[in-house]
């Protein structure tokens, strides 16, 4: 079932002209908090049956023995799908034609490269039964010694990073640089890695129908699943029907279908009857994807006037045994701070966990740390304040390329969060502050950037002879509001207030609307719904421009703009046609039109397009105990068009929010003899919860951009997350005069025998 959304709110703010730039309330949020929006596992069609997924305990090896008939024997368990007894598939699960397909294990054989992995799945009439089947399988493996750790294996310079960017790069000539430089700064930080915790695990419920797949299941790219399966069972994409209306969070997660999903079409179509795997929090961490954990190598000149001679940027980054992804995290470098010379590079080690893969701002995130962290401790060095030091080394051109920025109001971003937070009156010495409870204070800032994409989207308008529009495209909706952002879009693009619009959305038989990542599905879904819009609005004007009877017979030179459910000739507004009587002439019931969303290849190629951001952060740490609170953060952010800001600023808040869990918080703790994850749920593996959440101030600053896409947007999802721990961390420097440089910082760096 999806929902119905939309067609009964009103909001009073749209009633008149633009509904981009409205901060509307979220259109779905009256669903959601009364727990009516469906998600997935909330799904039960009728005879469905329960599958579990078993995994393994071990890290690296073999699977010996499953005892199958002992699960086969407990009351209500149908089946159990093993290596030995699984459908068959049409594509090996770990071939991979390009860089958006994720090996997965799918029972392929008995191997096993994770902990965690799934090695059988039970199916029962009961959750129950189903669960109590895969522990009574009770497996038996041949152990090899698991390679857990940045130092467990050989290293190597991967064939290319993130998707397809090159593992080294280098703009000048860094090691004269370095030479050169009056002050140089050399330093090793460490981030952890980080696992997938969003409020939704990934679900999925599955239903064959002879050859038809019928799906509920969370994703973040309807049209690349619905590739995927149709590879990996041989059908054609028409057959498969994906529904995917709400996600519990996605972060990356399921941008790619996972192992366990398709495990779940596998089991429905092994028992001929609907089936529904919901993983357990556990079994989060491992088929996946996770933030890999990274070494960075920050080596930094500057001449006598404090400015960059030299940036080099190495990264030590883990990728699994079998497959290929390398997070690229030195390439945070390559935007932010001038420098004559720069070099990013990486350095990857094969260990036996799932492969990580994109989470919020792959790279960016990682790499900012490290790079804010740095840039710190060089203006400090330099004996300058941060963020003179920051405008002293701004960028005026992409330093790594050497081109223009589409638009950058970076400088702006500074100066209205520094004005906001009182940077100002920030003393320069560490440990100057203290509150009248006797707490350390520190002011700590970073830079954010993120680069502003788009991938490929469409969308289908449609208007109606009776004044109404529609417009579809199979968005996906991860509580970041794409349901009221992309309307808000479709309203403009229709020239009909917004309870006019019927939205369609997160299906898999609606136009692709590219995946929901990168930070570019408002642009893209929106560039792709604009477009529609413009097609359809064309349609109607040459029907009115051409019919004598329309008040805009002949205008076409002139033009036409729609509003409220009319077109004007745009030199002169008083002569105007309504839809319903343009279409109601021409004997139309409705008229159509689709859409495309895409960069554009030239602008591209001329400009560098970021958003940008300046976070600065208070804390307080205790100096008997070490514990750090932040109590206070401000971000200014500038990313082009705002198309909702109450969105959009919540966006930034759970991105800066991230942040704080960066510096302060999240860790997946590897146990080395065993290889497994050793805090695998939400108790152990500390995520900020409100208590952890200091007062967040979220300015959004003007910025046009007449050069990322005719809208104007460049994406809000992930710049959050960076600069705001690089932040946290300078804040407690700042505070203490430790410089922490292995993430999350712990108490026991700042215990006053430390120090
Ligand atoms: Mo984002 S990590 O591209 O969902």
């Amino acid at each position: 079932m999806t929902p119905e959304i939309g067609l009964t709110q009103t909001s009073r703010h749209a009633r008149h002209g633009s509904n981009i730039g409205q901060p509307l309330t979220r259109r779905d949020g009256i669903l959601k908090v009364r727990g009516e929006a469906p998600y997935a596992a909330d799904q039960h069609p009728a005879g469905m049956l329960h599958a579990v997924l078993a995994v393994s305990t071990i890290a690296r090896g073999r699977v010996t023995f499953l005892d199958v008939n002992a699960a086969k024997s407990h009351p209500g368990v149908v089946d159990v799908m093993t290596p030995a007894h699984k459908p068959p598939l049409a594509e090996d699960p770990d071939a991979k034609t390009n860089p958006f397909m994720f090996r997965m294990e799918l029972l392929q054989n008995d191997a096993v490269r994770y902990a965690y992995q799934p090695i059988a799945v039970v199916i029962a009439e009961t959750l129950e039964a189903a669960t109590e089947g895969a522990a009574l399988l009770a497996p038996t493996y041949e152990i090899q010694p698991a390679r857990v750790g940045l130092d467990s294996n050989d290293s190597f310079v991967p064939p290319a990073v993130g998707v397809g960017h090159p593992a080294v790069i280098e703009r000048g000539d860094v090691e004269a640089g370095l030479a050169s430089a009056s002050k140089r700064i050399e330093a090793i930080y460490e981030t952890p890695a980080q696992y997938h915790n969003a409020m939704e695990p990934h679900a999925i419920v599955a239903a064959w129908d002879g050859d038809a797949l019928s799906i509920d299941t969370p994703t973040q790219g309807l049209a690349m699943a619905q590739g995927r399966i149709a590879g990996l069972f041989g059908l054609s994409a028409d057959k498969i029907h994906i529904r995917s209306p709400f996600l519990g969070g996605g972060f990356g997660s399921k941008g790619l279908i996972s192992g366990p999903q398709i495990l779940g079409i596998m089991a429905a179509r092994l028992v001929g009857k609907p089936v529904k795997l919901v993983f357990r929090r556990e079994q989060m961490y491992g088929p996946v994807g996770h933030r890999a954990p990274t070494r960075q190598r920050l080596r930094v000149g500057a001449d006598g006037e404090g400015r960059l001679a030299a940036l080099d940027h190495h990264a030590k980054i883990t990728s699994s045994s079998f497959d290929d992804f390398f997070e690229p995290a030195a390439d945070a470098s390559h935007t932010l701070y001038a420098s004559p010379a720069i070099r990013s590079s990486h350095e990857a080690v094969r260990v036996d966990t799932g492969t990580p893969l994109f989470m919020r701002a792959p790279g960016e995130a990682t790499g900012s740390i490290a790079l804010e962290s740095a840039i710190d401790e060089m203006a400090s060095a330099c004996g300058i304040d941060p963020l003179d030091f920051r405008l002293k080394n701004y960028a005026e051109v992409e330093p790594i390329s050497g081109k223009p920025f589409s638009s950058k109001a970076l400088r702006q971003c500074y100066a209205q969060g520094a004005e906001r937070f009182g940077w100002s009156k920030r003393p320069p010495a560490p440990r100057q502050m203290r509150d009248e409870a006797g707490f350390l204070v520190g002011w700590g800032m970073g830079t954010a950037t993120f680069p502003a994409l788009m991938f490929q989207g469409a969308a289908r308008a449609v208007v109606r002879s009776d004044g109404s529009g529609v417009m579809e495209t199979g968005a996906h909706d991860m509580g970041q509001g794409a349901w009221t952002a992309l309307a808000q879009i479709a309203a403009d693009g229709l020239g009909l207030d917004l309870d006019r619009v019927e939205f369609r959305s997160g299906t898999s038989d609606l136009p692709d609307a590219g995946i929901a990542g990168g930070s570019a599905h408002t642009a893209t879904a929106g560039m792709a719904i604009h477009n529609a819009g413009a097609a359809v609005i064309a349609k109607l004007a040459d029907l009115a421009t051409s019919d004598q009877r329309s008040p805009l017979f002949g205008a076409g030179n002139a033009g036409v703009i729609a509003r409220d459910g009319r077109l004007f000739r745009r030199d002169d507004e008083t002569r105007g046609d309504s839809y319903v009587d343009i279409l109601t002439r021409a004997g139309l019931t409705e008229i159509e039109a689709r859409g495309t969303g895409t960069a554009n290849p030239a602008a591209q190629a001329d400009y560098a397009m970021h958003a940008h951001g300046a976070v600065f952060v208070e804390v307080k740490v205790d100096p008997d105990l070490g514990q750090v609170r932040v109590t206070r953060a401000v971000g200014a952010f500038a990313a082009g068009r705002i198309i909702n800001p109450r969105l959009v600023r919540s966006q930034l808040f759970g991105g800066m929010i991230w942040g704080v869990s960066f510096a302060l918080h999240e860790e997946a703790v590897i146990d080395r003899r065993s290889g497994r994850i050793m805090n695998p749920n939400l108790a152990e593996y500390h995520v900020p919860v409100n208590a952890d959440v200091p007062s967040l101030d979220v300015l959004l600053v003007d910025e046009h951009d007449p050069h990322v896409n005719a809208l104007g947007i460049k994406g809000v999802g992930e710049i959050g997350v960076t600069g705001s721990a690089g932040a946290v961390a300078n804040a407690v420097w700042h505070a203490t005069g430790v410089r922490v440089r292995r993430f999350p910082i712990r108490i026991d760096d700042l215990v006053v025998g430390h120090q």
